[in-house]
C-alpha cells in the first residue's frame, strides 16, 4: 500500500490524536496539528518525535496555519496526499442567547477553519492530480436533538457537509476525492465524564471510541473509489434511539 502523507488538524486530543496514532501504526507520514503549542509538543514527543512525524501548531482559522502545515509536508516529505478537516468545537447555548461574537467562534475554527485549510492544500493535490480530504461532520445535520440547543456549532457543521459535496464535485475530475465521516457521540475530552450519559442516543446503546473513528478514517484515505460520501460512524444515532 502506498505510503501516505497526510495532515491532521486538531491531532492534539480526542478523535484527532487517535487518527494519527493510526497513520503513524500504518507507516504513513503524518504532521500534526491544533492551536495549544504545549498540548501539541507534548502529544509529539508521545508519539516518539521520529523520523516521520511533524507538527505545526496554530489556529486552522488563520489562513498561514493550512499553508504552513503545506510548507513542512512539503519539505519533510515532499508531497500532502491526505488532509484531516478534524480540528473542531462545540458547545450549547440557546437561539435567542447566541451573540454574533459566539457565532463567529464556531464559523471561525470549524467552517473557515476547514475552508482554509483545504484552500491550502488543493493547489498541491492538483499538482500531484491525486489527494483526498476527509472531514470530520456529525450526523446532527440532519437529525437534530431537542434539549441541546447548538444552532451555533450545527450551523458551521452543516456548512462542511455542503462543502464535502461541492468540493467532491469541482476536482473530483482532478482525482481528488472528498468525504465527511460523522461520527456519533464519541468518547473524548469534549465531553468531559458525560459521555454515557448519552448512551441512548444511539441504537446501540453506548458511545463510541476514537478507534471506531480513526478506522473509517484509514479506510476512507486508504480507499481510491469513495467520494462525495457523508458517512456516518454513529451506532445508528441517525437511524433512531434506545429507550432501554
Ligand atoms: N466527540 C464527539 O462526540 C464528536 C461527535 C461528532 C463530531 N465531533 C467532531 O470531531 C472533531 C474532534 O472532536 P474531539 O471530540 O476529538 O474534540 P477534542 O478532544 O476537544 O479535540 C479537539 C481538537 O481540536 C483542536 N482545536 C480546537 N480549536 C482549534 C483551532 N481553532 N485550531 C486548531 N486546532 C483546534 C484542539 O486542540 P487545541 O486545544 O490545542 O487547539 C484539539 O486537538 C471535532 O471537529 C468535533 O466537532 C466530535
Amino acid at each position: 500500500m502506498k505510503k501516505q502523507t497526510v495532515i491532521i488538524t486538531g491531532a492534539s486530543s480526542g478523535i484527532g490524536k487517535e487518527i494519527a496514532k493510526h497513520f503513524l501504526d500504518k507507516g504513513d507520514n503524518v504532521v500534526i496539528n491544533s492551536s495549544t503549542e504545549e498540548k501539541l509538543q507534548k502529544v509529539f514527543e508521545e508519539f516518539g518525535a521520529g523520523q516521520n512525524l511533524a507538527m505545526v501548531a496554530g489556529n486552522v482559522s488563520d489562513k498561514n496555519t493550512g499553508k504552513k502545515l503545506v510548507a513542512t509536508a512539503m519539505e519533510r516529505f515532499g508531497s500532502v496526499d491526505v488532509l484531516i478537516n478534524n480540528a473542531g468545537i462545540y458547545d450549547t447555548r440557546p437561539f435567542l442567547e447566541v451573540t454574533e461574537e459566539y457565532l463567529d467562534t464556531f464559523l471561525n475554527t470549524n467552517l473557515k477553519g476547514t475552508y482554509f485549510t483545504t484552500q491550502a492544500v488543493i493547489p498541491q493535490m492538483l499538482k500531484q492530480q491525486d489527494g483526498v480530504i476527509i472531514n470530520i461532520g456529525t450526523p446532527l445535520v440532519g437529525h437534530a436533538l431537542g434539549g441541546a440547543p447548538s444552532t451555533a456549532p450545527l450551523t458551521s457543521k452543516g456548512a462542511i457537509h455542503a462543502l464535502t459535496l461541492q468540493l467532491a464535485a469541482e476536482f473530483g475530475i482532478n482525482n481528488i476525492r472528498v468525504n465527511t465521516v460523522a461520527p456519533g457521540v464519541i468518547r473524548t475530552p469534549m465531553h468531559g465524564e458525560d459521555a454515557d450519559q448519552r448512551a441512548g442516543l444511539h441504537l446501540l446503546n453506548r458511545v463510541g471510541e476514537v478507534e471506531d473513528i480513526a478506522e473509517m478514517v484509514i479506510t476512507v484515505a486508504k480507499s481510491r473509489f469513495i467520494s462525495g460520501a457523508i458517512i456516518n460512524v454513529d451506532g445508528g444515532m441517525a437511524a433512531g434511539h434506545n429507550l432501554n
